[in-house]
């Protein structure tokens, strides 16, 4: 049996991840790391005894957790997000880390040639050059795991890439599609947090109210796919029946329609494309095609989602200037520090005072995160 390592088991994706390796009896789950979250190892270690290694984020923690399990090696802070993929001998490692805390881990996997089941898209956004360039020179491997990607790998089946005419990643257009602008001033963390159909972490919750979340989804899709940017465009399911489309140069259109469960899109990359884990979703009716009602993105209400295409076009940098400035305002929203308007008003401001660099090294990229975070906190404070 294959060895798993988790990275951020105690969130949405890492749970829903444990849940389908222990439903469908995938994997020999060997390592784990969580956050602050640090009682789920205990639930974690009693349930899967072959866990033999587990990064925390806080070294007292980890020390005390050391004691309290001698027989497994704890590692703690960043650094253990990468000495666990160098130790703990999985062979394929789950990335559903949030947020740039990603990024290294990314890169270690598949330096390392290990198959990497990612749903920290921000890897993708802010490292996506560094990234395929291990895939096309090393023995790594990459599956993705969000569901707009998932079901375009599906539609893409048996295809040529050349093939396509164009990518419809689908939206739900989150709770404020339908709400008038002049509102968005008065949005409160918990209306934001609502999200119609999908049930998810905070961070990608808040993303995908302003539509920063597609946009970071069109950059995924990019370097995922290898489409240029002109063909890939958002539309707007309401209901998230649809969970992407691929229309082909000789007319045929695929898209594929199932149930908003993670589960489904994380049991396809661990398996790596099996699209079947045999379980009988609820039928879809065929007579309800006909009212499946999309809609276009609405720009003018939700202009971050231009930032895809645009960290597509500029590369270098200008992923990690934007995906810092973003997770910051968001932590600051969700504490209560900044208005929801000010979310785009500071991204806007930092996109225009930070340098770009055209051709950075990875070095030049984790720099440039650190001081847009500072920046943008200074921001925050002066305002
Ligand atoms: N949730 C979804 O349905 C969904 C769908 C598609 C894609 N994604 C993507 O999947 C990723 C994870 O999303 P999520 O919703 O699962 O987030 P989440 O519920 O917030 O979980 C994030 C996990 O990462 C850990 N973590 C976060 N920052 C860390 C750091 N600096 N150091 C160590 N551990 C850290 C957290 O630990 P603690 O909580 O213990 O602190 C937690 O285990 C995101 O990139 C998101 O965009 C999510």
């Amino acid at each position: 049996m294959r060895k798993l390592l988790i990275l951020g088991a105690s969130g949405s994706i890492g749970s829903q991840t444990l849940d389908v390796i222990i439903t469908y009896n995938l994997y020999e789950l060997v390592a784990v790391t969580v956050g602050n979250r640090f009682n789920a190892v205990d639930e974690i270690i009693a349930k899967f005894p072959t866990v033999k290694f587990v990064t925390l984020k806080d070294p007292k923690v980890a020390k005390e957790y050391q004691i309290k399990y001698p027989n497994v090696t704890f590692y703690s802070g960043n650094d253990g997000l990468l000495e666990i993929i160098e130790n703990s001998g999985a062979d394929v490692v789950v990335n559903a880390l949030t947020g740039f805390a990603g990024l290294l881990p990314s890169i270690k996997t598949l330096e390392k040639n290990k198959i990497l089941c990612l749903a920290n898209k921000e890897s993708l956004v802010v490292g996506g050059e560094f990234i395929n360039k291990l895939l096309k020179d090393g023995h790594g491997k990459l599956y993705p795991i969000d569901s707009e990607h998932v079901a375009i790998a599906k539609c893409l089946y048996g295809k040529n890439i050349d093939d396509v005419e164009k990518i419809l990643i689908t939206a739900s257009g989150g709770p404020f599609f339908d709400l008038d602008s002049s509102k968005f001033s008065e949005i409160k963390v918990e209306d934001a947090l609502k999200h119609p159909n999908w049930s998810m972490g905070k961070k990608i919750t808040i993303d995908s109210s302003t539509m920063m979340n597609k946009a970071f989804e069109i950059t995924e899709a990019y370097y995922l796919f290898g489409v240029p940017k002109e063909k890939i465009f958002p539309l707007v399911d309401r209901k998230s029946h649809v969970h992407s489309l691929v229309k082909f140069k000789n007319g045929e259109v695929r898209l594929q329609v199932g149930p908003s469960d993670m589960r489904i899109p994380i049991y396809y990359a661990l398996t790596f494309g099996k699209c079947d884990n045999g379980e009988k979703f609820d039928d879809v009716e065929i007579n309800t095609y006909d009212k499946y009602s999309f809609k276009e993105m609405d720009y003018e209400k939700f202009p971050l989602i231009n930032y895809g295409k645009f960290i597509i076009d500029k590369k270098g940098n200008m992923g990690a200037i934007i995906n810092a400035a973003n997770e910051e305002c968001v932590y600051a929203f969700l504490n209560f520090n900044i208005n929801y308007v000010d979310i785009k008003n500071i991204i806007d401001k930092i996109v225009n005072v930070y340098p770009y660099i055209k051709d950075p090294s990875l070095e030049e990229i984790i720099k440039t995160d650190l001081e847009v975070r500072n920046l943008v906190n200074e921001m925050i404070k002066n305002k």
